[in-house]
């Protein structure tokens, strides 16, 4: 019977596999036939992304788009958006193109496409893998429905640079985490299996192509400069794990690495992402970074720019129309081989066969579906659900929150009346003009005549003639909320600081009403870590939002008022200030660690402390949890053995509440400085209040490797540390060892 069994089995597998083979080999055939009869216009015009006027997102925009769809000199479209619109253009390139080929449709969809989710970096506090990769699916299912097929997301450069706007964009500074948000976001953009034939499903593209999250000075677009091993250990594993969950598309980044621009390194584009990750999507630039090459110094001209681009690997010319004017000369003039034209606009072709344009190029075009799918009330109800998720609770004297209904709450703050910064940055099509701000939430929670309003001032500028109508509103009041932070525009592309405090005279306006001697929660909206100190001696409570998105108000509301127990961690650490930046948990010990007994002689500041104000994974709760000691399996993990360490975490407060279990591990001896921790499991538990759970993490010697001395990636035998707690401080310890192979 056995024997029977094997057999079937060994059918059915050759079987499968040759249907793999046949479906790729009938795929790969298909976009031939189609290559095949291309003149090389029409082939470059496959590579070239031109925007729409749909959307402004970079620094021009061409005219005589529909000529160019129509002659066949453009195949895709970004920044429009929209049944009609994307019908409209799909109908010139499918009717009156000669070849016929379809358009694809890109946007930078990055927290949701109508129905806005929380920033990236909010949504990114929640730990809550299943609730992120609902909110790239919701945002998959809108766009889609909206005639787009492809977004410029998830964005997954690893930043330990509060200074730097798009920190709002990613998942914080741990490498580990945002692997995991990485290939979550991947897999709700193109499905869990990766079915970009699903009419709603799209084209996911990892962006920026590489280690773009780490410019000098914090400053946009500025120089990135680390060690290969820094690069290979900290800065690539989101890149990767976003690649490994399908991806089937990767953007270049502004940026330069090791003195080479992203846009035409080749180690980058060819020799790392196709030959040793196996890529098999197509490669697009970063907005005309291409041209821009010549302002880095590597090309004389734009055409050796596009020249060395597509001898690196790159596939489409976002809008920098370098592709469009040179390729074709260089071509003819035997500078360039036509072989690698056709490389990428297989690459190209392939993609769009994978999402079914062929088959049929009005797919995503469906006005009942539209109207049906966005803002569908499950929509709301997922970003709702990680709206308050996401939120942070750094503070909480004497049990100020939650709120209790019915009490007199004075609302003061520019941002709780605005609707347009819940939406934050990167607002792709959200609209807030329906939307409802935090302080009508309050007001529809807690009774009109229980909420007094008064601006106080703006979120930026020396005004301060809004004080004293906010303090005589505050005198009314039992509680205050103050709503205080950064507008929207603050953050996000172009949008960097030299200082990371809460801007203009809000923290002004708060040491008055503090003179009040009312309990004061501040409600933080801000799209970065903020230098905190002075606030956090104010304030009793105080709570993390980010820009919380379409439903952000409500989620607030709910938190301030207990509906729900507030579960965010930080994913970036928050400094004392901005001196002390960069500032991350995954440090290195250095020769002269702060707690050697020397009072002088050690790595340290005179006029501060080395810790942060607020730990990467810190995030208070209204219930209180206690942890066990580690128990663990054996002491020894063998170079094929598996180490289980358990904790049991009790509820010890009187709110049911959510933790996130973090498990740390540091390597005390290496060929190499090893970090003194690095985040390697977490598990978000649900316990009732007075409830115990215990946890139970699994050690493998995989995640214990590295790039070390000589650069090879294994592991090393010797001694371990491993930490459990609910933030990367406050931790049990305990030790086990790997022995010499
Ligand atoms: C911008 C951004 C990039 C975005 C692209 C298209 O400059 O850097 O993240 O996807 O242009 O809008």
């Amino acid at each position: 019977m056995k024997k029977y069994i094997l057999i079937l089995l060994s059918i059915i597998l050759i079987f499968s596999c040759t249907k793999k083979i046949s479906t790729k080999v009938q795929l790969n055939q298909k976009v031939d036939s189609v290559l095949n009869l291309m003149t090389i216009d029409e082939k470059i015009g496959q590579m070239v992304l031109y925007a729409s006027d749909g959307d402004v997102t970079g620094s021009k925009i061409k005219s005589g788009l529909v000529e160019d769809i129509r002659n066949g000199n453009c195949g895709n479209i970004l920044n429009a958006y929209s049944v009609a619109y994307t019908r409209k253009l799909q109908k010139i390139a499918v009717e009156e193109s000669r070849l016929k080929i379809p358009l694809l449709f890109g946007y930078d969809v990055i927290h949701g496409h109508k129905t806005i989710f929380p920033i990236s970096l909010g949504e990114s506090a929640s730990w809550d893998m299943e609730a992120i990769e609902k909110g790239a699916r919701v945002a998959a299912i809108e766009a889609a429905a909206s005639g787009l097929n492809w977004t410029f997301a998830p964005m997954v450069d690893v930043s330990v640079e509060p200074r730097w706007g798009r920190v709002s964009e990613g998942a914080g500074e741990d490498p580990f985490l945002g692997a995991k948000i990485a290939a979550a976001r991947v897999r709700g953009f193109q499905g869990k299996d990766n079915n970009l034939a699903d009419s709603l499903t799209i084209l996911a593209c990892v962006k920026h192509f590489a280690a773009y999250g780490a410019p000098q000075a914090g400053r946009d677009y500025n120089t990135v400069d680390m060690s290969h091993r820094v690069f290979l250990d900290t800065y690539l594993p989101p890149y990767k794990a976003a690649i490994e969950a399908g991806a089937m598309s990767v953007m270049t980044s502004f940026n330069e690495l090791d003195g080479i621009p992203s846009t035409a390194n080749k180690y980058l584009l060819t020799d790392l992402l196709r030959s040793e990750m196996g890529f098999k999507g197509l490669v697009v630039t970063d907005y005309t970074s291409i041209n821009e090459m010549v302002n880095h110094g590597v090309a004389a001209n734009e055409a050796q720019a596009g020249l060395m681009a597509i001898k690196a690997g790159v596939d489409m010319d976002m809008q920098g129309e370098v592709y469009f004017k040179y390729l074709k000369k260089q071509v003819e003039d035997g500078m360039l081989d036509e072989k690698l034209i056709d490389d990428a606009v297989r690459r190209v072709l392939r993609v769009k066969f994978l999402l079914g344009l062929f088959d049929d190029p009005y797919r995503y075009c469906n006005e009942a579906r539209e109207k049906r799918l966005i803002y569908a009330p499950e929509h709301l109800e997922a970003a709702l659900d990680v709206a308050k998720k996401s939120m942070v609770l750094l503070k909480n004297d004497n049990q100020v929150l939650p709120l209790k209904k019915g009490e007199k709450i004075a609302v003061i703050g520019e941002l709780a009346a605005s609707t347009r910064d819940l939406l934050g940055s990167w607002k792709a099509a959200g609209d807030w003009d329906f939307m409802k701000s935090t302080l009508e939430e309050i007001k529809a929670f807690n009774g009109d005549k229980n909420v007094f309003f008064a601006e106080g001032c703006k979120t930026s500028g020396d005004d301060r003639s809004g004080f004293s109508l906010a303090l005589s509103t505050a005198r009314k009041a039992d509680k205050i909320v103050l709503v205080i932070g950064e507008n929207w525009e603050w953050s996000g592309e172009a949008a960097s600081r030299t200082s990371i405090q809460i801007p203009g005279v809000q923290t002004e306006l708060l040491e008055k009403l503090k003179a009040l001697n009312k309990p004061i929660v501040v409600v933080l909206m801000n799209g970065r870590p903020l230098d905190l100190s002075r606030e956090n001696q104010l304030a009793d409570a105080m709570l993390e939002t980010w820009y919380a998105g379409t439903m952000g108000g409500k989620a607030i509301t709910q938190v301030l008022y207990g509906e729900y127990n507030p579960s965010g961690k930080l994913t970036m650490t928050f400094p004392v200030n901005l001196g002390q930046v960069p500032i991350y948990y995954y440090a290195k010990n250095t020769g002269r660690p702060i707690y050697l007994e020397n009072p002088k002689y050690k790595s340290r500041y005179i006029d501060a402390p080395n810790d942060p104000l607020f730990p990467f994974g810190y995030g208070l709760s209204y219930t209180t949890f206690e942890y066990s000691d580690i128990q663990l399996s054996a002491n020894e993990l063998k170079p094929d053995g598996e180490l289980k360490a358990n904790v049991t975490v009790k509820n010890t407060g009187k709110y049911d509440g959510e933790e996130v279990v973090q498990m740390y591990v540091r390597d005390l001896v290496g060929s190499v400085t090893r970090p003194v921790k690095e985040l390697k499991g977490f598990e978000k538990i649900t316990l009732k209040a007075g409830e115990s759970k215990t946890v139970s993490f699994s050690i493998t010697p995989d995640m214990l490797a590295f790039h070390r001395l000589d650069m090879s990636y294994g592991t090393e035998p010797g001694d371990y540390k491993l930490f459990i707690g609910g933030n990367s401080r406050d931790v049990k310890e305990t030790t086990f060892t790997t022995p010499n192979p």
